[in-house]
């Protein structure tokens, strides 16, 4: 096996056993990949689609930046570079999970198409990406956190939307509109897609 570096040398997954676990599990592992701007309603779905699939027997591990940025990735800023490294190291820690037979649920801002790229390419074929979509006026309305009223301020820089910015994505596995649509009918619309993604089947 060739090393990653001169001194670094992964062990390969001896068991091989993804099918294994997944066997276990009675689940497919697979990555919901939730973007969107901050306020638009990825963690609070990501939160109910979780509950959803516990009560149907799916074990799931949810990642969401606000978390995330409080613990593993607490030395990051909001600067563009730090912002790729968080999606990066992100998208490793899903893949492992993934690669574990969970159902990974990741809501991250994520804001540029560089960036979502390089999820994909690190997590793979598990990888789908979901489009949270709400108007800046609505996620601005909403302002859960006084989190856009400091950025209008100037209190914070580089917040997305005002002052740095979210690129759409192209061509989402899934689109869910969540300024227009109720909780239930975005949270609905997630669980439809990813029930026959996730249901086990031996092929
Ligand atoms: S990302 O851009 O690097 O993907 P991430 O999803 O981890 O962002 O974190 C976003 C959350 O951090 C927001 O929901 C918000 O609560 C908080 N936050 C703090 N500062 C900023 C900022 N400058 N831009 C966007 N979100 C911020």
């Amino acid at each position: 096996m060739a090393p990653v570096s001169d001194h670094i040398f992964p062990i390969s997954d001896r068991l091989k056993q993804r099918d294994a676990r997944e066997k276990l599990l009675n689940q497919h592992g697979i990555v919901l990949w939730m973007t969107g701007l901050s306020g638009s309603g990825k963690s609070t779905i990501a939160q109910h689609l979780e509950a959803k699939l516990y009560d149907a027997g799916f074990k799931t591990m949810v990642l969401d930046g606000d978390n995330v940025r409080a613990g593993l990735n607490a030395d990051l800023t909001f600067a563009a570079e730090d912002r790729k490294e968080n999606i990066r190291r992100i998208a490793e820690v899903a893949k492992l999970f993934a690669n574990n037979g969970l159902v990974t649920l990741c809501s991250f801002i994520s804001p540029t198409l560089a960036m979502r790229e390089q999820a994909a390419g690190i997590i793979g074929d598990d990888f789908n990406e979901i489009y949270v979509a709400a108007s800046l006026d609505v996620c601005e309305d909403r302002d859960v956190k006084g989190l856009y009223k400091k950025a209008r301020s100037g209190e914070i820089p580089t917040f997305t939307g005002v002052s740095a910015p979210y690129e759409e994505p192209q061509n989402p596995a899934l689109r869910v509109e969540s300024g227009k649509q109720s909780l239930d009918e975005c949270v609905d619309a997630l669980y439809n897609f990813i029930l026959p993604r996730i249901t086990y089947t031996d092929a």
